[in-house]
This record gives structure tokens, C-alpha cells and sequence, in this order.
């Protein structure tokens, strides 16, 4: 039996012991930070209206962002085609998700917990999800699909550098659509650097819920008040985007 950890809006997640980070913020809450850091804004600002949708859901982890966008989809009515790619190297979570206490939201999905648990794929006829047991950034690098909209829910920077840096968010533009979106519970002023060095739209995304406030990244822009990057660089000239090792 896995041991869980209750967070902020009843919904359980996992402590991670070699990182020690929770899955989750415990505060916020693992069901809400899905909804209203990723999926709401998906649905938002790309998903309402449109036929087809691919996502790129960094990192799988307990899956809860990629099930609250089906959950909420369906509680939609959504009848479009959805794909979902999720790399995730630690196959023995995923295997373990077919026990894993979930919020009552997702008790119709459960066919699709066991299947994903089982064999990392899932497929019917408008939904595609293919969780991908490797490194995440090595997988990026022969990825070639186009991808509209990018969940991005790596540990922190102190854990997962190479997930934050301008080079890596590079690699997201390279895969992204020409109007890509980039969801993050991250508002640190380095990560926002790192996207907008990559010509992203930065947006606060304050959810009217409680929860704290995340980061929206759009190549397109968005009808929401834009946060002047240049001139937090002028306020702050050390103000500085993560980078890869190596590079400056
Ligand atoms: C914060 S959790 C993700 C939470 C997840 N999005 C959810 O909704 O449950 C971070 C996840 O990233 C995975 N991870 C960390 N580094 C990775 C890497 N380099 N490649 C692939 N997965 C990685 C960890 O195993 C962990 O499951």
C-alpha cells in the first residue's frame, strides 16, 4: 500500500523521499493545482472551440494533470480528438497508479488508470494518451510532433534543473505550434526570463479559487494584462534565465 499525504483541497498526493518535494504543493492541493494552473487555462485560451488538441504534460508523475483535462473535458462535453504525450522515468510509479487513492472525480476514468498503469498507453476514439518511460529532455530532442498546448510540472528547479533553462524551452518552441501555451505552477522570475527569451507572452494566471498564483506563456498573445519582462530586467539587471550547463 502506498502511503499518501492528504493535501489542502482533500485530494491525495505522494512525498518523493531522494527529492524531497511533494508531487504536489500539500497547500494548494494536487486536484486543484491540476485544474487551475493547467487544464482550466487550457480549455480557456486553446482548447474551447477547436477539433483537435495535442499535449505535452512534463512530467506525468501521478498523472493528475492529464486526468483532470479528460475530466474536464468530458464534464464539457468536449467531443473533439485529444492527444496526450507524457514523458516519465520512473516506470514503477505509473505501474503503482492502479492503487493509487484518487479524488472521486476521476472514478469514471478508472479504465484508463488501469491501462495506463499497465501498459503506459491508452487509446479510443477521440482520446490518445502515450506516456513515454524515458528522460524528458533526451525524448524532446527526437520528438517531432506538434504540440499546442505544454503542461509543465517538473520538481523545482533545485531538482530538475535541466527542465527550466532557456535551452530546454527552446525545445518546446521548436516542438510548439506557431501559437503553443506553456502552463506552470512556477513564478519565479528566472523561469519567466527562460520563456521569454524564447519569444513567449508572460501572463500571472491568478485562479479566482485558492490557489496560488502560476505562470501562463503564450507565443500568441492572450487577453490578459502582459508582464513587462524588459522592464523587470531593467529594475533587476542580474535578473537571468536558467541555462544549460555550459552555456551563458
Ligand atoms: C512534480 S512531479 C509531476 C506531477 C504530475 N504532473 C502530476 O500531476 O501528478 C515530477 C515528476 O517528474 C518526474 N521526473 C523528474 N525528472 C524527470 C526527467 N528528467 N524525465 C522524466 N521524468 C522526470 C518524477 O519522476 C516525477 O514523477
Amino acid at each position: 500500500m502506498i502511503e499518501t499525504t492528504l493535501s489542502g483541497d482533500g485530494s491525495r498526493t505522494l512525498y518523493c523521499e531522494t527529492v524531497g518535494e511533494h508531487y504536489h504543493s500539500t497547500k494548494d492541493g494536487a486536484l486543484s493545482e491540476a485544474l487551475y494552473k493547467h487544464v482550466l487555462p487550457a480549455w480557456q485560451y486553446r482548447i474551447a472551440g477547436r477539433s483537435t488538441i495535442t499535449v505535452l504534460d512534463i512530467c506525468f508523475g501521478l498523472g493528475y494533470n492529464t486526468l483532470a483535462l479528460i475530466w474536464y473535458l468530458r464534464q464539457q462535453g468536449y467531443c473533439g480528438n485529444l492527444k496526450i504525450f507524457s514523458p516519465e522515468h520512473d516506470r514503477k510509479l505509473v505501474a503503482s497508479l492502479a492503487d493509487f487513492p484518487y479524488p472521486d472525480e476521476f472514478i469514471g476514468l478508472n479504465p484508463i488508470i488501469l491501462e495506463l498503469a499497465k501498459n503506459l498507453h491508452y487509446a479510443d476514439s477521440n482520446l490518445t494518451i502515450e506516456i513515454v518511460a524515458a528522460d524528458a529532455r533526451s525524448w524532446l530532442r527526437d520528438f517531432t510532433t506538434s504540440v499546442d498546448i505544454v503542461f509543465h510540472d517538473p520538481f523545482s528547479p533545485a531538482h530538475n534543473h535541466q527542465l527550466w533553462t532557456r535551452e530546454y524551452f527552446a525545445e518546446l518552441r521548436r516542438l510548439g505550434a506557431n501559437d503553443l501555451l506553456v502552463t506552470t505552477y512556477s513564478t519565479a522570475t528566472a523561469v519567466r526570463m527562460g520563456l521569454f527569451e524564447n519569444g513567449f507572452h508572460i501572463y500571472e494566471n491568478r485562479p479566482e479559487a485558492k490557489v496560488r498564483s502560476a505562470t501562463l506563456a503564450s507565443l500568441t498573445p492572450l487577453s490578459l494584462p502582459e508582464i513587462d519582462m524588459n522592464l523587470k530586467q531593467q529594475r533587476n539587471p542580474l535578473a537571468a534565465s536558467l541555462r544549460d550547463e555550459g552555456e551563458f
